[in-house]
């Protein structure tokens, strides 16, 4: 992963005492935005899948060790890994009993990250094909929520859902991921409502191409004729463009907005 530069504001410890879950954060966007909260100070939990990227979860748990400032409360660690298929419906109960094992019963911060793309025509469809994309980009945001309610914060506490760009365009062969990507709209938009009268925000953020591990699933000519059309710098996104924008999120000064979907693609998606 491409490191962050450390600037003041990436310094501003404006997150100290937060514990957050971040889904999907071994690698790509989502490891991002667990750095990021880490150096503002929060307590992190990195869920993940695979077997083989325990070692990238490891090298992340080490680099937020050594970049962040002492532990507030040197009883409990910086970050945690927890390795947890969210397609298995026992995973969003694994993933609280750690999460608070580790840090104790507050849950400030959830961040539904983790999440596959899929290119297939309507006509090579499965049940299967369906259920793997919308067990892991829908019903695992949706029961992951479910399970953190009860450790919010009495006031303050944050969600955001990553979506994508994709759910609010239409792409060849690509009707499930922008459907599961448009469905977590919806649900961003509900909870926002539903979870408002106890001061918690519920946001969604849209990335465009972003350059990880997902975005090479995609053609050389598509990245390179987005990459044209977008204006600001005419270029692919970064992790790092998209991490603070998470961070704003959860903080205190964006208390203001809820239920809105935030198109981060240097401007290829307007709206
Ligand atoms: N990159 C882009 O261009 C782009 C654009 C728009 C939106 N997004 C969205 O941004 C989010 C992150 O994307 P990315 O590019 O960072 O993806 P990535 O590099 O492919 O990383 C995906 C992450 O999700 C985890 N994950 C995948 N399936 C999982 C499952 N069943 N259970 C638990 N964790 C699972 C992976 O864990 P393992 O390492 O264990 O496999 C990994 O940590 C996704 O929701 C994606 O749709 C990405």
């Amino acid at each position: 992963m491409p490191s962050l530069p450390i600037t003041e504001s990436n310094e501003s410890p404006s997150l100290i005492g937060k514990v957050a879950i971040i889904t999907g954060a071994s690698r790509g966007i989502g490891a991002g935005i667990a750095l990021d909260l880490a150096r503002r100070g929060a307590k992190v939990a990195i869920t993940y899948a695979s077997s083989s990227s325990t070692p990238l979860v490891t090298d992340l748990i080490n680099r937020i060790d050594s970049l962040t400032k002492a532990p507030v409360d040197s009883l409990s660690p910086a970050a945690i890994g927890i390795r947890a298929d969210l397609r298995d419906p026992a995973s969003p109960a694994k993933i609280i009993a750690h999460t608070i094992a580790a840090f104790g019963q507050t849950i400030d911060i959830l961040v539904n990250n983790a999440g596959i793309t899929n290119f297939t025509p309507l006509e090579d469809v499965t049940h299967e094909t369906v259920n793997s994309v919308y067990d892991t980009n829908v019903r695992a945001a949706i029961f992951l929520t479910q399970a953190v309610l009860p450790h919010l914060p009495s006031r303050g506490g944050r969600i955001v859902n990553i979506g994508s760009g994709a759910s609010r365009g239409g792409y060849m062969n690509c009707s499930l991921y922008c459907a599961s990507k448009a469905a977590l709209e919806g649900l961003t938009r509900c909870w926002a409502v539903e979870f408002g009268l106890r001061g918690v925000t519920v946001n969604q953020v849209n990335p465009g191409f972003v350059k990880t591990d997902m975005m090479k699933e995609s053609s050389d000519e598509t990245i390179e004729m987005v990459s044209r059309a977008t204006p600001v710098d005419n270029r692919d996104g970064l992790v790092e463009d998209i991490a603070p924008i998470v961070a704003w999120l959860v903080g205190e000064e964006s208390r203001w907005i809820s239920g809105q979907v935030i198109a981060a693609s240097g401007g290829y998606q307007m709206y």
